[in-house]
């Protein structure tokens, strides 16, 4: 009776979901690429709403405009790709009830530990801090959670799926996590990646999808070992992660000579917003070597303190500092603040 329950109201969830869908896709404009040149990335779903990495997650970032919608990737223990941020699953689901003795010595429950059949029967929630409290309080509340970790397949089906009955073409911004540390478990994931996007129709160089990673040489592996021409995105922090998890501190910023040392494999680059914040400059310079450029987080609820409003932040990245895309956990305000700005063609 429990399980009727929720698959109800699951049910009645999605619905409501896909009938939004129908309505924004009725009033929505063609997407901010097509207008103007510039993505909006529907970070983990619609995140600032939903629990991350939820099929409910990414069906409302489809309806709120996004132009891709990302998914982070682990591989199961029995090899199959599941959309979570982390390698662990304590701080987005309850694992910790439901397998309380799985924990590894350093009391995280791995992904990679378990079967896709053990990870369907966790819910999902928002994420919490190792304390379990909410990670962002004004966000969905914990108790509500009633959602499954999707797996890949579920997501691109999804997507598709909606592709085809609003006639639009939102695209997929898969990220592998820590590929290496998974290939160390004997789950490597480059070539099971790009199984399922070829299985799906996602082939050459013009497909509406992104591949991004922090390891360059996993990016290396994909275009040059596995020959792929899908679009690249090598992600950075303030290093680059080599293969083999070993952390290579860049000196101080990317520099012109490591950006085209990374425009002879990757397609664009994904720094995190600070690198932008001191080096300007460095938007120019991939641009120069033709590489896009897809900054992240933008948070409605979490601004840095050098910004008044959330469109503040917005005008800065995409009007001054003329990034090609941004990762967002509130896709509608970056929708919005792309089509109401009036400098750029429409
Ligand atoms: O993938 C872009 C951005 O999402 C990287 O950060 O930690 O949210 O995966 P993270
Ligand atoms: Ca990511």
């Amino acid at each position: 009776m429990k399980g009727y329950k929720d698959m109800k109201r699951k049910v009645i969830f999605l619905s409501s979901l896909l009938i939004a869908v129908f309505l924004v896709g009725l009033t929505l404009p063609a997407s901010s690429e097509e207008q103007l040149g510039k993505i909006v990335i529907a970070h983990r779903g619609a995140s600032g709403y939903l629990p991350e990495h939820t099929l409910e997650a990414y069906v409302m970032a489809y309806a709120l405009g996004a132009d891709f919608i990302e998914t982070d990737l682990a591989l199961t223990k029995d090899g199959v790709f599941v959309c979570i941020h982390d390698i662990y699953l304590e701080y987005t689901t309850n694992v910790k009830e439901v397998f309380p003795n799985r924990a590894q010595k350093d009391k995280h429950w791995y992904v990679a530990d378990f079967s896709l059949d053990e990870i369907k029967q966790l819910n999902v929630h928002e994420r919490t801090r190792a304390n379990g409290i909410a990670y962002f309080p004004s966000r969905f509340p914990l108790s509500f959670s009633k959602f499954e970790v999707p797996t890949f397949t579920e997501m691109i089906e999804l997507i598709r799926g909606l592709n085809k009955s609003t006639d639009r073409n939102v695209g997929i911004y898969p990220e592998i996590k820590k590929p290496s540390w998974h290939t160390q478990q004997g789950l490597p994931m480059e070539e099971a990646l790009l199984e399922i996007l070829n299985r799906y129709g996602y082939n050459g160089r013009s497909a509406k999808v992104f591949i991004q990673c922090f390891e360059n040489e996993s990016l290396k592996k994909l275009r040059f070992e596995l020959g792929t021409d899908l679009p690249l995105i090598l992600l950075t922090w303030e290093t680059i992660w080599n293969y083999g998890g070993n952390a290579k501190p860049f000196t101080s910023e990317l520099t012109e000579d490591i950006l085209e040392e990374i425009a002879t494999y990757a397609n664009g680059i994904g720094p995190h917003k600070d690198r932008i914040e001191v080096n300007p400059d460095l938007v120019n310079w991939a641009h120069e070597r033709g590489l896009v450029v897809h900054t992240w987080t933008m948070r409605a609820d979490s601004l840095p303190a050098q910004y008044r409003t959330f469109d503040e932040e917005l005008h800065q990245f995409y009007i001054i500092y003329n990034v090609d895309g941004l990762f967002t956990d509130f896709t509608d305000r970056a929708v919005q603040f792309l089509r109401s700005w009036p400098s750029l063609e429409k």
